[in-house]
């Protein structure tokens, strides 16, 4: 199966329970100023999560696009992407644990059929301080199905990943940890702002038997280490809290959340822990080796930016956002400066965008076909960005690299932002891969600048 055909049987399925499809929600969120993107396919739905009724029933399911840029610098490896779908299905105070659990294992063993013995699980410790208990239900629940599948379901307890790496799991399918599997929008249970729903979750992820465990990322393996050999595949949040000044409350319904990500099932499904490789990404890499005549095996991070930088950029612009110096046009200058940057080392250095995103909109002409139809424009936005920044590309990489010997100030990445419109961030990434120390005050100069140019601009 491929990911618009995973994608598809996953709405299908979902419909078949019950669920009514809803369409997914732009990438810049509607009413909510605490965050610039939709990062979870919940974040539209946080109303009636929180007990406002839903014009279309209690059970949703949607692919939702969403962006989250808190990780752009590890876009490069085999799984992180800024831009994605996570696949989603709620129960807003319908069914709980037991539907959802056997339904998200349906989903996966059956309709996508991925490997049982390859499935792997974590479920919530417990929070004695704040009163809730470990999640032992999610657990019965899983112990059924793998039994039932001939498969052995030991339990352990882990707690902190630290504490996971230095314990191992001893191969036991079902993991208990704290903080891991506790779900809110932006971080832990201390963070949550008042008011925010949260809950427990359990977690699926899959199994490349074949990649070895890397000890960079402690003693050993376990289902939340980092080292590729286990990828998350989804979640489902058991979303019953809210924070209160105090602790927590029941909200008025117990919800389920639940996120899937679709190119990690993809990739699964294909038996590959590379997300680039699924057919929502690899038309785009084969384009860029066409277009480079170089190939993904020796150009690989690179090629992996450009195709999820562009992708996103892509998104944006349908969406509405045009590249400017803040908030979400900034992170859309970033993304666009960044895969120019990167395309620069392939050797584009011609205007390179015209002919990737038709090979975007040609992905996504099925699902989402405002992609498509807003292709002309969208070439006309990126064109222009990508253009201006190549005018000063080499300008701005030439004087970073003059300043080699000494290293580079706050105030020198201010000018190379000011003149040459390199995003500061992009900048320190270009000093770190050169070897040119960065002072490490360098933020608090660079915003003493900015500001004294704001002041400039006002007066
Ligand atoms: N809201 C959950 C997530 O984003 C499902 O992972």
């Amino acid at each position: 199966m491929d990911a618009d055909q995973i994608r598809s049987a996953f709405l299908e399925y979902m419909a078949e329970q019950g669920h009514t499809v809803i369409p997914r929600a732009p990438l810049i969120p509607k009413d909510d100023p605490t965050t610039l993107f939709t990062g979870s396919g919940m974040q539209p739905l946080l109303p009636y999560l929180l007990g406002q009724d839903h014009p279309d029933g209690r059970r949703l399911t949607d692919s939702q696009t969403c962006l989250r840029v808190q990780d752009i610098e590890e876009v490069g490896d085999s799984r992180h992407t800024t831009f994605f779908e996570m696949l989603g299905c709620w129960s807003l105070g319908d069914y709980f644990k037991d539907v959802q659990i056997r339904q998200f294992w349906t989903f996966l063993t059956e309709r996508v059929g991925l490997s049982p013995e390859r499935i792997y699980v974590s479920c919530f410790i417990g929070d004695p301080a704040h009163g809730i208990p470990k999640d032992t239900e999610s657990a019965g629940i899983w112990t059924e199905l793998f039994t039932a599948a001939g498969i052995s379901s030991d339990q352990v307890e882990l707690g902190s990943e630290e504490n996971a790496a230095l314990q191992g799991t001893g191969g036991a399918r079902i993991a208990f940890y704290g903080k891991k599997n506790w779900w809110c929008r932006g971080g832990t249970a201390e963070d949550m702002p008042v008011g925010e729903p949260g809950g427990p979750d359990t977690e699926v992820f899959y199994l490349f038997p074949d990649i070895e465990h890397d000890p960079a990322y402690g003693p050993h393996c376990h289902q939340n280490c980092d080292c590729g050999r286990f990828i998350e595949l989804g979640n489902s949040v058991f979303m019953e809290y809210r924070r209160t000044e105090t602790g927590f409350e029941p909200l008025p319904r117990r919800n389920v959340d639940y996120g899937g990500g679709l190119a990690r099932i993809a990739a699964a499904a294909i038996n590959t822990g590379d997300v680039f490789r699924i057919g929502l990404l690899w038309p785009i890499v084969e384009k860029l080796e066409e277009l480079s005549g170089k190939r993904y095996e020796d150009e690989t991070r690179a090629m992996r930016v450009i195709a999820d930088h562009l992708r996103g950029a892509t998104f944006l612009a349908v969406d509405g956002v045009r590249p400017s110096n803040k908030a979400q046009g900034y992170v859309m200058r970033r993304l666009i400066r960044r895969a120019t940057r990167y395309a620069f080392d392939l050797g584009l250095e011609e205007n390179f965008f015209p002919q990737i995103v038709p090979t975007i909109s040609g992905i996504y002409t099925h699902h989402f076909p405002e992609v498509s139809e807003h292709a002309d424009s969208v070439i006309d936005v990126l064109s222009k960005e990508e253009q201006a920044f190549r005018r000063t590309l080499r300008k701005g990489i030439k004087q970073l690299k003059g300043h080699r010997a000494t290293g580079v100030t706050g105030a020198e990445l201010f000018v190379l932002y000011d003149t040459y419109g390199f995003p500061v961030e992009l900048s320190t990434e270009e000093a770190r891969r050169n070897g040119i120390a960065v002072s490490e005050t360098w933020r608090e100069e660079f915003d003493v600048h900015m500001e004294a140019q704001r002041a400039r601009s006002r007066a």
